[in-house]
């Protein structure tokens, strides 16, 4: 168990944690939300000793070790991956290497001697003889083949670091595990994964993310950071998110009945439960849930900004997009070739392939790269509207105030209360939409991108890589508001939930051509068929 007592910290006159009194406990994984820098990072750091608070003390049950997945994935590059892992266990890996600084000595002394023979006592007990092979053991059972034991760490690619990373953390069966944002520049197999991995895994496990999937797939609790006061809650997030708009909601409609809103809860958690008994996860999730107290649900005091896009223009007609033979090659390097497919209306798709491939890909729609083989065609009566996956010459160099700067992208309405609605909207409030959009952070950048957006009035929209810099409320706004979305839609993200919910067609793009499904993501990445497809195209010429 892990208790934390009255703790509070201050940075100046800035109160990061007020009075926060929780106890962490075996068998849970609780996942840490909260909006960019409300301290999530922060209070891992004061777990760890690593940052000392202003007040209050933490706890650990006698003899539990605590163990942290790296966050800087290069941190190892220079060293190899075996000893990367034996690393991890600190306390041997500090036996280890003074016990081979006294044998490498030429005048070895009686000290020496006594010393080693402590050494080897200390080693000995902590199981030294067996480190390297159940390290090995580890590493195979997380997917690091033998051969790549002895490589440098920086001739792995990014996945595997992170399994070694992993196989770190986890050696010497820690009891505590901390995890900060763990998902970043994974592959959704690897994420999928390690989702698995921590699910069935046994001690206290603490994570940050933002993502909701992840989040979905290995909490048993959710642990908010809202305005100093942090809070655990049973469950896990999408849990958490909907309960607490659902009491909210009652709280709202002042004529329900008290029966009917206890009854109305009731219902929820029960439907809930019965879909968490699908996952791995299950009995414990489902204890959460059973040991839920009504009046423990409070509604959030979270502001989720509003993403809506529905207020178009005019209505698309059935022509879209079609596109014909799309190819683009970079000094020589194909990113993708031999694009064929139209678009109906309605149609939300997902497009995937290499991250630099699509991000082109979808820059020459949106008619913002020029450089391409092939031909295609928007529909006379479409708008398109898009968020690119690099705004920088949006902002770069453009000295305008918010108003001004929004105002550039309203083709008639120039009125101030008029363009202020839209950053209403988004959450920026008086005085900060008149901040130049020079010194925007990129949480921001991406919030006036949306305004952008909105006021466009498109009705196709085009999104890469849209939850980039955005924190957790911000990420269900939009994926809300791209569910509602009535017209067509074109995007790509690494987010797995916003692309489970949106697509409705997932479109491949490779060098060597295309693969396109009428079906949801979940069952495009599980799909047999697919995956022989992909093998056979990637063979072809
Ligand atoms: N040593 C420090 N001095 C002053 N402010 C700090 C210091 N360390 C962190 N902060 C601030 O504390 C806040 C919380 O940071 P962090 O824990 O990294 O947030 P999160 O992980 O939730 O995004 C940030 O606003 C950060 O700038
Ligand atoms: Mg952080």
């Amino acid at each position: 168990m892990i208790t934390v007592n009255n703790l509070s910290l201050r940075y100046g006159k800035r109160i990061l944690f007020d009075d926060v009194n929780l106890k962490f406990t075996s068998g849970n994984c609780y996942g840490i939300i909260g909006a960019n820098g409300a301290g999530k990072s922060t209070f891992l750091k004061i777990l760890q000793g690593d940052v000392d608070p202003t007040t209050g003390q933490v706890t650990f049950s006698k003899g539990m070790r605590l163990a942290v997945l790296k966050q800087n994935h290069f941190e190892f590059d220079q060293i190899p991956v075996m000893q990367t892992v034996l690393m991890g266990h600190k306390t041997l890996w500090a036996v280890m290497q003074e016990r081979e600084a006294i044998y490498a000595k030429s005048d070895f002394s009686e000290e020496d001697g006594v010393r080693a023979g402590e050494l080897e006592n200390t080693f000995g007990e902590m199981d030294g003889w067996n480190a390297e092979s159940s390290a090995a053991e580890l590493l195979s059972n997380l997917g690091i083949k033998e051969s790549l034991h002895t490589k440098l760490m920086k001739e792995l690619d990014g996945n595997q670091k992170v399994r070694v990373l992993l196989a770190q953390a986890l050696f010497g069966n820690p009891d505590i595990l901390f995890l900060d944002e763990p998902t970043n520049d994974l592959d959704v197999q690897t994420i999928n994964w390690l989702e698995d991995f921590l699910a069935d895994y046994q001690g206290i496990i603490l994570v940050v993310s933002h993502d909701r999937h992840f989040l979905d797939a290995v909490c048993t609790n959710v642990v908010d950071i809202d305005y100093s006061k942090m809070t655990i809650y049973s469950g896990n997030y999408s849990f958490w998110y909907q309960s607490s708009q659902l009491v909210a909601k009652q709280k709202a409609d002042s004529n329900k009945k008290a029966e009917d809103r206890i009854r109305e809860l009731q219902d929820f958690i029960r439907r809930f439960s019965a879909n968490a008994s699908k996952s791995r996860q299950a009995t414990s999730r489902k204890k959460a849930l059973d040991k839920i107290n009504l009046e423990d649900i409070k509604p959030s005091s979270r502001k989720y900004p509003g993403l809506q896009f529905n207020n178009v223009n005019r209505e698309a007609g059935n022509e879209i997009l079609s596109v014909e033979n799309l190819s683009k090659t970079v000094n020589g390097e194909v990113l993708f070739k031999n694009v064929n497919f139209s678009v109906k209306k309605g149609d939300k798709i997902a497009v995937l392939g290499h991250s630099i491939a699509v991000s082109a890909f979808l820059a020459i729609l949106a008619g913002e790269d020029k450089e391409y083989k092939g031909n295609f065609t928007w529909g006379v009566t479409t708008s398109v509207a898009n968020i690119p996956n690099d705004n920088t010459r949006f902002f770069e160099g453009v000295d305008l105030n918010l108003i001004d700067w929004l105002r550039q992208f309203s083709p008639e309405e120039k009125d101030e209360t008029f363009i202020r609605g839209f950053f209403g909207r988004m959450l920026f409030s008086g005085e900060e939409v008149l901040k130049n959009c020079g010194v925007l952070s990129g949480g921001e950048k991406m919030r006036c991108m949306f305004s952008r957006m909105m006021l466009m009035r498109a009705n196709v929209l085009v999104f890469d890589e849209p939850t980039n810099h955005l924190d957790l409320e911000s990420i269900t706004a939009l994926n809300n508001g791209m569910s509602d979305f009535k017209g067509t839609i074109l995007f790509t993200s690494r987010d797995h939930e916003l692309v489970e919910t949106i697509a409705n067609r997932v479109i491949e793009i490779t060098p060597k051509g295309m693969i396109d499904k009428e079906m949801d993501f979940d069952e495009f990445i599980k799909s047999e068929r697919v995956a022989e497809q992909r093998a056979e195209l990637l063979k072809s010429k």
